[in-house]
């Protein structure tokens, strides 16, 4: 079942996607347009869907926040169908220029990426008509990780930097104390509209990042603690009464935990 609803804040549509092979979708993705900007290109799955986007709105660029196939799908086939530049962090055009292994779950929600070969994004600042974008790096979900500021209407383009007030779960590759960086170093810049890929925020954008970091560091500090007094993954799950998305877990084949949060804690904590 393929899904496809569009949001309008304002100047800024949001295209949110779902595909399930059975039932209703799992989790959806937005993918962005302001003027003919694209931001992010949606998981494979939905390539028709992109690719129809992209012609209606007669596209000329697409940014791209990072390299994750919810985000980059379609990168590859909007690139040959249209040969417009899209534009990453160099780690993201590194990433991408070759394939790389993800686990079955991925395959099954998302869709592979395909390689492409992808344009590097104007140092500073890209300037199109009165919109003007900043890409600012932001590490920590992947390595690749970007935001992408537009300074004139203060829009904050977050890819997966912010989900939600409170997470529960990381991948087995995230790692904490970058994440909490990043996102006191995005704080420090002026924007108010939060578009997240999987969980807009158009209005007091700032305030919804700031109760993440929060979430972040009382958790790190909370973990910290007991590891210093010598307890396990295990035993400071239970201390903290930290429960497991069994079925999340499940079907990520473990590479999605709470345990993981805790794990990227103690390893960052010990260095
Ligand atoms: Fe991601």
């Amino acid at each position: 079942m393929k899904t496809i609803k569009k949001h309008k804040f304002g100047n800024v549509y949001a295209y949110e996607l779902g595909y399930s092979a059975v039932g209703r979708p799992l989790m959806t993705v937005n993918c962005y347009v302001v003027g003919d900007i694209l931001i992010d290109t949606g998981q494979s799955h939905m390539s028709r869907a992109v690719l129809d986007i992209v012609k209606a709105h007669k596209i000329s660029a697409v940014l791209l926040t990072h390299h994750h196939e919810d985000h980059s799908g379609n990168a590859a086939v909007i690139k040959k169908a249209f040969d417009i530049p899209i534009q990453a962090h160099s780690l993201t055009i590194d990433k991408m220029k070759d394939s790389y292994k993800i686990f079955p779950y991925q395959h099954w929600v998302w869709g592979a990426t395909t390689p492409v070969r992808l344009d590097s994004f104007i140092p500073d600042f890209y300037e199109h008509e009165n919109l003007k974008f900043q890409l600012i790096h932001a590490p920590g979900h992947s390595k690749d990780h970007s935001v992408f500021l537009e300074v004139n209407h203060g829009w904050l383009f977050s890819g997966d930097l912010y989900l939600g007030d409170r997470i529960k779960y990381f991948r087995a590759d995230e790692k904490i104390e970058e994440q909490i960086a990043s996102i006191r170093n995005v704080l420090s810049y002026e924007f108010d509209s939060l578009y997240c890929s999987h969980n807009p925020r158009p209005i007091n954008g700032k305030r919804y990042l700031a109760a993440k970091l929060q979430f972040l560091e009382d958790f790190y500090g909370n973990v910290s603690i007991l590891a210093d007094h010598g307890l396990d993954e295990k035993k400071i799950m239970r201390q903290l009464q930290l429960k497991e998305q069994r079925m999340i877990k499940l079907i990520c084949f473990g590479n999605v935990s709470m345990r993981n949060m805790v794990r990227s804690v103690i390893t960052a904590h010990k260095n």
